[in-house]
C-alpha cells in the first residue's frame, strides 16, 4: 500500500488564491498596494531562479514587489544603504533578503537591520530569539519553515506527543522548524552530520522533516511504517531519460519511502510551493500591521 500523497501544490494554490482575494480587498478598503522588496547580491542560478519566482508570485496576487539585483562586488556599506533606504519606503511594507548572500558580506549585520515590521523572511535574530522561547511570538515566521507546519496542519498531522526528527539544522529550515514543532509539543531530535546512527534515529519518528540537501538519502529501511515524510530538499540530479538531463530530486528516495510511509511530500510539487505562499502572507499580513489593520501574530 502506497502512502498519501501531500499535494503541496494544491495547498499552496488555494493560499494564494486566499491571498489574492484578502489583498484585493485590502486595497479597495485603505487604497494602499502592498509591496515586497526582493534584494539579490551576486549571480547564484537558483537564488535568481527562485527570486523571479516569488516576483511572479507577488504580481500574480496583487502584490506589488521591487527588484534589487546588486552586483557580487557590492560591499556591505550598500547593501546596508539600500536596506536603510528600504526601510523607510512607504510603499515597502516586506523586504526580503535572498541567502546566502556572497562570503565577503556580513549576512548577522544585514538581517539585523531590516526593519522588524518588514522582516517578512522572519530572519531578524529578534524573531529567531522569540521563535526559540516561551510565551513570545516572533513577528514573523520563515516561509519554508511556516509552509512545513501549515502541511502538517492540513494533513491533520497530530504533533502534540509524536516523535518528530529534523534532518538538518540550517538557519533558513532546520532550526525554525524544529522551533516550531517544539512549540506544538512535540518531542523533536534534530540530527546533523555527527549524529550516531542516523538510520536508528530516523526510524524513531512518527514525523520527519528532512533538510539536508543530499540526494535521495533517505531510504526506505530508515522509516517507521506509517511516519509522515515532509521532504524540504531540492536536489538536482543527472537524469538521461530526462529532456535537459537532470531532475529535482528530495532528500529522501521517494520511490522507496512511499511503500511504507503513511504520508509523503513529492519533490517537485511539495513544500517547495508552500514556501512562495507564506511569503506572500506574510507580506499582506506586513502591509496590513503598518497601515494599521492589526494582524496579531502566532508562530
Ligand atoms: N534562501 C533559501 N531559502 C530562502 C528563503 O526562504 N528566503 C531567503 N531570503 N533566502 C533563502
Amino acid at each position: 500500500m502506497g502512502a498519501v500523497l501531500i499535494d503541496g501544490k494544491t495547498i499552496a494554490a488555494q493560499i494564494r488564491e486566499r491571498v489574492k482575494e484578502q489583498t484585493a480587498a485590502f486595497v479597495a478598503k485603505t487604497g494602499v498596494k502592498p509591496g515586497l522588496a526582493a534584494v539579490l547580491v551576486g549571480d547564484n542560478p537558483a537564488s535568481h531562479t527562485y527570486v523571479k519566482m516569488k516576483r511572479k508570485a507577488c504580481a500574480e496576487a496583487g502584490i506589488e514587489s521591487f527588484g534589487f539585483e546588486l552586483p557580487a562586488t557590492t560591499t556591505q556599506q550598500e547593501l546596508e544603504d539600500l536596506i536603510n533606504v528600504l526601510n523607510i519606503r512607504q510603499d515597502v511594507h516586506g523586504i526580503l533578503v535572498q541567502l546566502p548572500l556572497p562570503d565577503h558580506l556580513n549576512e548577522e549585520r544585514v538581517l539585523r537591520l531590516v526593519n522588524i515590521d518588514k522582516d517578512v523572511d522572519g530572519f531578524h535574530p529578534e524573531n529567531i530569539g522569540k521563535l526559540a522561547m516561551k510565551g513570545r511570538e516572533p513577528s514573523f515566521v520563515p516561509a519554508t519553515p511556516s509552509g512545513v507546519m501549515r502541511l502538517l496542519d492540513e494533513m491533520k498531522v497530530p504533533l502534540a506527543g509524536a516523535n518528530a526528527v529534523v534532518l538538518g539544522r540550517s538557519n533558513i529550515v532546520g532550526m525554525p522548524v524544529a522551533l516550531l514543532l517544539v512549540r506544538r509539543d512535540a518531542t523533536v531530535t534534530v540530527c546533523h552530520s555527527r549524529t550516531k546512527d542516523l538510520p536508528g534515529v530516523v526510524r524513531q519518528a512518527d514525523v520527519l522533516i528532512a533538510a539536508v540537501g543530499r540526494a535521495n538519502m533517505v531510504k526506505q529501511s530508515w522509516l517507521k511504517p506509517g511516519a509522515v515524510v515532509i521532504d524540504v530538499g531540492i536536489n538536482r540530479v543527472d537524469d538521461p531519460s530526462a529532456k535537459n538531463g537532470t531532475r529535482l530530486v528530495g532528500d529522501v528516495d521517494f520511490e522507496e519511502a512511499e511503500q511504507v510511509a503513511g504520508m509523503i511530500t513529492p519533490v517537485p510539487g511539495g513544500v517547495g510551493p508552500m514556501t512562495i505562499a507564506m511569503l506572500l502572507e506574510n507580506t499582506l499580513t506586513a502591509a496590513k500591521r503598518i497601515v494599521g489593520e492589526a494582524t496579531p501574530s502566532k508562530a
